[in-house]
């Protein structure tokens, strides 16, 4: 006997995880709205999901538009099922580096955009009693390196958002699961990256050429986005799926040395931590 139907909202499907998503989203009969920011990428969406699926504009930049994408989405299939907040880039660069302009607008689009579109499909979810959340977060959600903070201070306020959001939407039968993959073989480094416009040359030689290191990973990311869109689709399926689902051997690595910091931490501190107490 088939499992009911699922309707899903995935954000960013033009490429990369988002594309591989939606193959297998489709491949296992469900229907699949996907998110594109232009017509070229509408028509390749639709031609290549031909049934069970639409393409609707969307830039997470544009929170105003959220409400009409969401309305349009349930007038079309009636529900949302599982949403997928993929979409996203990563601004690199060391912290002095950046802009107040281009740290803004990481977080809008990894942070403010995912919280507005997430603000706008729980009503839905909450009266029908079910729901499933899903964070393309990060390894670096988990731990951040040299030039790697502006990045993460959009992953890690998803993660702190979501781990709150998980206990607030559980009575209402509303699960969120942070995604944290590694590198995965996408074109991120390529196309989806974007680098400070300033450059501090002695953090290059003091640090590291982040510029350089990024150039070296792109096409050499162990993770294939294509098994973790499958492990996806199965998590989906779980009556208790997982809070925090980790892709790859290096987001597993940051999570033992993250807390084996913290273990450390708790030695050298616990009790001028404790002292404090009235
Ligand atoms: N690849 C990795 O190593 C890796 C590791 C950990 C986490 N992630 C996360 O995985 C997610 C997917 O990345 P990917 O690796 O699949 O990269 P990708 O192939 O470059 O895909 C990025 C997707 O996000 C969309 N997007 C970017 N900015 C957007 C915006 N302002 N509004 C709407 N859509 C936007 C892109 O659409 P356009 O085609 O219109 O630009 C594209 O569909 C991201 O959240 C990323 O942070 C990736």
């Amino acid at each position: 006997m088939r499992t009911e139907q699922k309707v899903w909202l995935v954000t960013g499907v033009s490429g990369g995880l988002g594309k591989e998503l939606a193959k297998k989203i489709h491949e296992s009969g469900d229907i699949i709205i996907g998110t594109v920011r232009n017509e070229e990428d509408k028509k390749r969406f639709e031609l290549d999901f031909p049934e069970r699926s639409k393409a609707v504009f969307l830039d997470l930049a544009d929170t105003a538009a959220m409400s009409a994408v969401v309305a349009e989405s349930l007038k079309a299939f009636g529900k949302i099922d599982v949403l997928v907040n993929n979409a996203g880039y990563g601004l690199f660069g060391f912290v002095e580096e950046a802009t107040e302009a281009e740290l803004r607008h990481q977080i809008d689009i990894s942070f403010i955009g995912v919280w507005k579109l997430i603000k706008e499909v729980l009503p839905s979810m909450r009266k029908r009693g079910k729901g499933h959340i899903i964070q393309i977060s990060s390894r670096v959600g988990i731990a951040a390196g040299t030039g790697g903070g502006l990045y993460a201070a959009g992953k890690f306020a998803l993660e702190g958002m979501s781990e709150a959001l998980a206990q607030e939407v559980a009575p209402f039968g509303i699960k969120v699961t942070l995604a944290e993959p590694g590198p995965l073989r996408t074109d991120f480094f390529g196309r989806s990256v974007v680098f400070t416009a300033e450059e501090i040359p002695e953090y290059k030689s003091a640090v590291a050429d982040i510029r350089e290191r990024s150039r070296k990973v792109n096409g050499t990311q162990g993770g294939d986005p294509a098994k973790v869109a499958a492990v996806i689709v199965e998590i989906s399926k779980l009556e208790n799926p997982p809070l925090r689902l980790p892709f790859t051997q290096a987001t597993i690595d940051s999570l033992e040395q993250k807390i084996s910091s913290f273990q450390q931490i708790i030695a050298d501190w616990k009790e001028v931590a404790v002292s404090v107490a009235y």
